[in-house]
Parts: C-alpha cells; sequence; structure tokens
C-alpha cells in the first residue's frame, strides 16, 4: 500500500485564538500550551504577533526556546519591521517559520489599506523576499482571500512563490466562504499558478456561518495540504476550524482523503482542556470530539446497540481522542511519585519541585474531600499551580457565607491584595452572589458580570464544581476559571482569576485587522 500524502497541521491557539475576546494568555501559559502541542505532534505552531507588544515578542521568543520537535511560527504584516521583530524572536527555534501577510480584496485594499492592487503586490513580494533573509521557511497569506479576485490571486500568488514563500495559506478571513465555492477556488489556484507546485497550499478559515471546518475540508479534497486551526475552536469572532473536528474527520473517513496527519490524537482531550482552563473558555458539553457528551449515549436503543457492538453508533473509539475511561486513578494515600507519574502520563511537568510541591498538597486537599481523583480533577487542579498563579495581585485567604432557609445569603472574605490583608462582608441574592460582592466590596472592580456557569467536571456529588466567570469593564473583557468540591469557593476562585487579569496591563490590541 502506498503512503498517504502527509496534511501538515498549522495550529494558531497561540496567535488567533488569544484574538479571542478575553483569551489573553500569559507567556508561561503559552509555552504550556505550546509543549502540549508538541507532544500531539502537531507540526507548526503559531506561536503570536511579535510586533504586537513586547509580551508577545517575549511569549514567541519563550515558545520558540522550549519546543523542539514542532516547527514555530510567528506572524508579521507585509511591513520590514514586523518582520525583523518576528525574525529576531524565531531566532531560538530549531525550525522556525515567519508568516506575512497583507489584504488582496477589493474591500480591504481599499477602505483599509488605501493601496492599488499593484502597490498591494509589490509589497508582498518585497515582505517575502525580507523574511527570506531570516528563514527558508516562509508563509505568505492574501487575507481576505475568500473575497478577494481570483485572476489577482493568482498574480499575487505566483509572484510571492517565485520571490521565495514555500506555503501559500488561503485564510477565509471573514468566514464568508461556502465549501463548495471555497473548494473550486483552491482547485482553480492550484490549477492556473504555473509555479504552484513549488509551495505546500494552506487553508485558514473562519466560523463565522459556522462552516470553518466544512471549507477547510474541502479544501483538502481540492489539493490543500496544510489546514490551519484551533484547538476548541478558538479564534478571533466566532472562531477558527476547530483542530479536533478537521483532524478527526481526516482520521475517521481515511475512505474519503487522500492525505493524512501525523497526529498523536489522544493528547486532543488533555490540550482541550488545558487551554479551556488556561484561557477561561469553557467547551460545550455537545462539541464535536471534546465535549462532555460527545460520547455519550442517552437514549435506550443506543446504549442498547453500543453494549452489543460499539460499532452501531460510535464512529470512534473514546480513548482514542484522549478520553480515559473516568478510572479512579489517585486517592489520598497516594504517594508524591504516584502523583508525579500520572501527571506525567497525563503530559503535565513542572518546572520546579517548588510548583510539583504546591500541587501535590492541592491533591492532598482535594482527596480528602474527594475520595476518587480522576484524570479531570487533576487537570483542574494543575491549572491553578505554578507562575500563573504567583502572577496574582489578589488571593484568597478565606471566606465564610452562610445561607440559611428564609435568612439572606451573608458572605465574610479576607483576601491578600498586593501583600496586603483586607476583609469584606456583604449580603446577596444568593451566596455567590454575597461572595462576588464582598469581593467587590474591596477591590471596587467597576467590572460588569457577563457570564457565569457551573459545570460538574466528573459525576457525583461530591465532583469538583468547574465555575466559569467573564467580565467585561472598559471594552476589556476577561475570562476566569475556577474548580472545587465547594461550588462558592470555585466561584470565588474563577472571580478572582477573572479580576487579577483586570489588574494586569492591558495588552496591545492586535493591529493586523485595522492597520498595514
Ligand atoms: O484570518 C486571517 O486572515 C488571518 C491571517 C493573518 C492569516 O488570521
Ligand atoms: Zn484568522
Amino acid at each position: 500500500m502506498t503512503a498517504k500524502a502527509p496534511l501538515i497541521i498549522f495550529d494558531t491557539t497561540l496567535r488567533d485564538g488569544e484574538q479571542s475576546p478575553g483569551a489573553s494568555m500569559t507567556r508561561d501559559e503559552k509555552v504550556r500550551i505550546a509543549k502540549s502541542l508538541e507532544r500531539m505532534k502537531v507540526d507548526v505552531i503559531e506561536a503570536g504577533f511579535p510586533i504586537a507588544s513586547p509580551g508577545d515578542f517575549e511569549a514567541v521568543e519563550a515558545v520558540a526556546r522550549s519546543v523542539r520537535d514542532s516547527t514555530v511560527c510567528a506572524l508579521a504584516r507585509a511591513l520590514e519591521r514586523d518582520i525583523d521583530r518576528a525574525g529576531e524572536a524565531l531566532k531560538p527555534a530549531a525550525s522556525g517559520r515567519v508568516h506575512t501577510f497583507i489584504a488582496t480584496s477589493p474591500i480591504h485594499m481599499k477602505a483599509k489599506l488605501h493601496m492599488r492592487p499593484e502597490q498591494v503586490l509589490e509589497q508582498a513580494v518585497s515582505a517575502v523576499k525580507h523574511a527570506r533573509g531570516f528563514t527558508d521557511d516562509v508563509e505568505f497569506s492574501p487575507e481576505d482571500a475568500g473575497r478577494s479576485e481570483v485572476d489577482f490571486l493568482c498574480r499575487v500568488i505566483e509572484a510571492v512563490i517565485d520571490a521565495g514563500a514555500t506555503t501559500i495559506n488561503i485564510p477565509d478571513t471573514v468566514g464568508y466562504s461556502i465549501p463548495q465555492h471555497f473548494g473550486e477556488l483552491l482547485r482553480q489556484l492550484l490549477e492556473r499558478i504555473p509555479n504552484a507546485h513549488r509551495a505546500v497550499f494552506s487553508v485558514h478559515c473562519h466560523n463565522d456561518l459556522g462552516l470553518a471546518v466544512a471549507n477547510s475540508l474541502a479544501a483538502v479534497l481540492s489539493g490543500a495540504r496544510q489546514v490551519e486551526c484551533t484547538i476548541n475552536g478558538l479564534g478571533e469572532r466566532a472562531g477558527n476550524a476547530a483542530l479536533e473536528e478537521v483532524v478527526m474527520t481526516v482520521r475517521t473517513r481515511q475512505d474519503v482523503f487522500p492525505c493524512d496527519t501525523r497526529l498523536n490524537t489522544n493528547q486532543i482531550v488533555p490540550t482541550s482542556r488545558l487551554v479551556s482552563n488556561i484561557t477561561g473558555f469553557p467547551v460545550q458539553p455537545n462539541k464535536a470530539i471534546v465535549g462532555a457528551n460527545a460520547f455519550a449515549h442517552e437514549s435506550g436503543i443506543h446504549q442498547d446497540g453500543v453494549l452489543k457492538s460499539r460499532e452501531t453508533y460510535e464512529i470512534m473509539r473514546a480513548q482514542d481522542v484522549g478520553w480515559s475511561e473516568n478510572r479512579i486513578v489517585l486517592g489520598k494515600h497516594s504517594g508524591r511519585n504516584a502523583f508525579r507519574s500520572r501527571l506525567k502520563e497525563l503530559g503535565i511537568e513542572f518546572d520546579s519541585e517548588q510548583e510539583l510541591n504546591e500541587a501535590f498538597t492541592r491533591f492532598k486537599e482535594l482527596a480528602d474531600k474527594k475520595h476518587e481523583i480522576y484524570d479531570e480533577d487533576l487537570q483542574a487542579l494543575v491549572t491553578d499551580v505554578g507562575l500563573e498563579a504567583r502572577d496574582e495581585r489578589c488571593r484568597l485567604v478565606s471566606l465564610r457565607v452562610c445561607s440559611e432557609t428564609g435568612e439572606i445569603p451573608q458572605a465574610s472574605v479576607i483576601l491578600n491584595v498586593y501583600g496586603e490583608e483586607r476583609s469584606g462582608q456583604a449580603s446577596g441574592g444568593g451566596p455567590v452572589d454575597a461572595a462576588f460582592k464582598a469581593i467587590d466590596g474591596i477591590l471596587q472592580s467597576h467590572s460588569e458580570l457577563q457570564l457565569y456557569s457551573v459545570n460538574a467536571i466528573t459525576g457525583g456529588t461530591d465532583a469538583q464544581g468547574e465555575v466559569t466567570v467573564r467580565l467585561q469593564k472598559g471594552g476589556r473583557i476577561v475570562n476566569g476559571q475556577g474548580a472545587d468540591t465547594d461550588i462558592v469557593i470555585a466561584s470565588v476562585k474563577a472571580y478572582l482569576k477573572a479580576l487579577n487579569k483586570l489588574l494586569q496591563p492591558k495588552p496591545r490590541a492586535h493591529p493586523q485587522m485595522g492597520e498595514l
């Protein structure tokens, strides 16, 4: 049997994913996610947009230093100063790629860039040539390709391949395309551009009409051999194509696709959880592949069928995408070594013994409250540990809530704020409301609560509740997540995580959509 052509998986969770309102990540969080993507054998990790801010630059540099087995990519507009920053940030990479872009649609060229098509073409070519000064691996994107004229696209792409671009990425920037047309666009480009065989063609689809994955796969059937995607479909506005859906469709339907990825699919669920915990973006229960219900059979007919033969109603095996069988993995008598090695199996490693000790102390506290500790509990527990936690400006010292039938719930809270202990009390409609008001009395955050949701991490009434909180202040949106067997404490942890993000300096807005 002849081996199938490789389908390159380019993950942009750390760049386009981070452009979801409220999903900004710290440098260390990005490194943790990048290591998880590397473990999953993602081919290319787009780590950020170095010109956007010093923080973005440092994050790309840190990812480039930590990742060895995936190519690390940095985004740059088609401007020398952007490309210089990208090239600089990628210096420590074992394998680095510069991804440069400029818009080619009539509306973007006229209304945003105020440039004539000939000027755009010239700038694209000189950007690619400049990027080749840093690396042989240069990707070029004609932004808003989905709404660009095909003749012009062909001219630009032919010219940038001649200038040295090795990957040509076709973005459906505004999620406007439909699968039949997008597949046809790729087919035409590959057929009409004389030097197309000298580059890998890639696609990058947004999900505004819910078609990002369908459009990406239609393009793959037409010959695209790289897909840009994100974990959980995170990304600007309605998000990008979800990595897990693209990869599992191609893997499951090998009868249809002429290519396959090299992905270690059993890392999909742990990585999805890590991204959700870090960004505070919950995964909807009915989300394909990584949603809590993705492999749950509710109807009796289905359950009966699956018990008789799994294939009656299941097209994939849950364990192949990394769902554990809800095994009790650890308990209160488990030692530090068992704890460390189970985390290692889950792909979680700590930077220092101090972090491991901190996590182990939390594990023991949890095991006292909850006898059976599952993988999901461990994953939620370790997200709180480490540098991210050390960056906290305010921390919970203690919380007391009184909730009784016929009485108004009361909360008393003590916080450590910039090293100083401060206390507050409040009453509220319920214990969570009272606790949030008590915190607000201390911090005076003046933020607006946009979302509050609770989800049980595992089954049973002693399960940890995972709470997501979204806050808005002055146009800035942040998310926080917290987990605990006590949902009021989980809520307070989530609230404080979000408030801590608001207390950090505001990251600079990503400039690529507005300016050139
Ligand atoms: O959506 C888009 O066009 C992008 C480009 C920078 C590739 O994210
Ligand atoms: Zn995008």
